[in-house]
């Protein structure tokens, strides 16, 4: 992806990778672009991509992504638990993202809202990481910056120490779909956002378990939102996109399937030896 380089400097992750693509023309020189780690001289920066990114939205696409002041990124940096990072073509900051420490369970409601699995059950300790608020200026698009800046981001929050990954995406926003599946995000659910009413597909990123299921997958298109909600409430979950026929790809969770075997198991006689029998 980009030929994508890590470095470290002043022990911060920067990237550096090249951009084949401006204003959709292929490029012969391919610039160069860094992703850095944001910090408060950037906010006014920050607050200009944001006009750009909102002025930009097609029409139904307001959900897609909120809108934010500089004054809004000058503060955001308060919060030690939210690392935002950039994505520079010289001085210019072309695209930004955030991941959001969650400790709680009432900081991981607020990023991911209704999630049916509740990953602090029982006061567990953990430590998740919540994306958000990618963006990619409109003259840098199809150079799979958002995919990279995923990359970047689970980077980081494996290096934080996170145990799970996770997202939200709106369900129109069929253009944030790849980038997400790409780097081994499994949609697990759906949901209505609180602060918009948007529709919204709920995605999962488990570090320490990323073994593909091997069922035989189901495709259904990104938009008939019944029929995928009718799958993800039988245990399937999205894990891919093709963007040729718009068609999200359904597999059977192999945790899922366990967790059903679990439950069937529960109302089975036990043995002497206390392990469930099949009958
Ligand atoms: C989601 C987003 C960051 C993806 O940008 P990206 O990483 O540059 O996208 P990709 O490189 O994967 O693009 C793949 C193709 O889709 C096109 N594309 C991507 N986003 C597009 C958009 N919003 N509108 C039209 N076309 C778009 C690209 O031009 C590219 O086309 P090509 O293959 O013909 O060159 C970008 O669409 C965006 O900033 N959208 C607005 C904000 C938003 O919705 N954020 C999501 C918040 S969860």
């Amino acid at each position: 992806m980009n030929n994508l380089q890590r470095y470290t400097v002043n022990n911060q992750s920067v990237w550096r990778g090249r951009l084949t693509k401006i204003n959709g023309v292929c490029q012969d020189l391919m610039p160069n672009f860094v992703i850095r780690p944001l910090n408060r001289s950037d906010a006014e920066e920050m607050g200009n991509l944001s006009a750009t990114i909102y002025s930009n939205l097609g029409k139904g696409e307001e959900r897609f992504i909120h809108r934010h002041d500089k004054e809004y990124y000058h503060e955001v940096f308060d919060n030690e638990d939210i690392h935002y990072i950039g994505v520079f073509t010289g001085s210019r900051l072309i695209g930004m993202s955030y991941i959001r420490l969650c400790r709680d369970k009432e900081s991981f409601d607020a990023e991911i809202p209704h999630s049916p699995i509740d990953f602090f059950e029982g006061g567990r300790t953990t430590l998740v990481a919540a994306m958000g608020a990618d963006c990619v200026h409109p003259e840098y698009r199809g150079n799979q910056l958002n995919q990279t800046m995923i990359q970047c981001r689970l980077e980081l929050a494996l290096s934080l120490g996170c145990s799970d990954a996770f997202s939200i995406i709106d369900r129109n926003n069929h253009w944030n779909m790849s980038p997400y599946f790409n780097n081994g995000f499994n949609m697990y659910a759906s949901a209505t956002d609180p602060s918009d009413n948007g529709k919204i597909a709920l995605m999962h990123n488990d570090f320490q378990n990323n073994s593909k299921s091997n069922s035989s997958a189901i495709s259904v298109p990104y938009n008939r939102l019944n029929l995928i909600d009718s799958l993800l409430a039988k245990g399937y979950v999205g894990n891919g996109y093709d963007p040729e026929n718009g068609n999200i790809k359904f597999v059977l969770n192999r945790q899922n399937e366990r967790n059903r075997l679990r439950n069937n198991f529960s109302i089975l006689p036990q043995t002497s030896k206390g392990v469930y029998c099949v009958c």
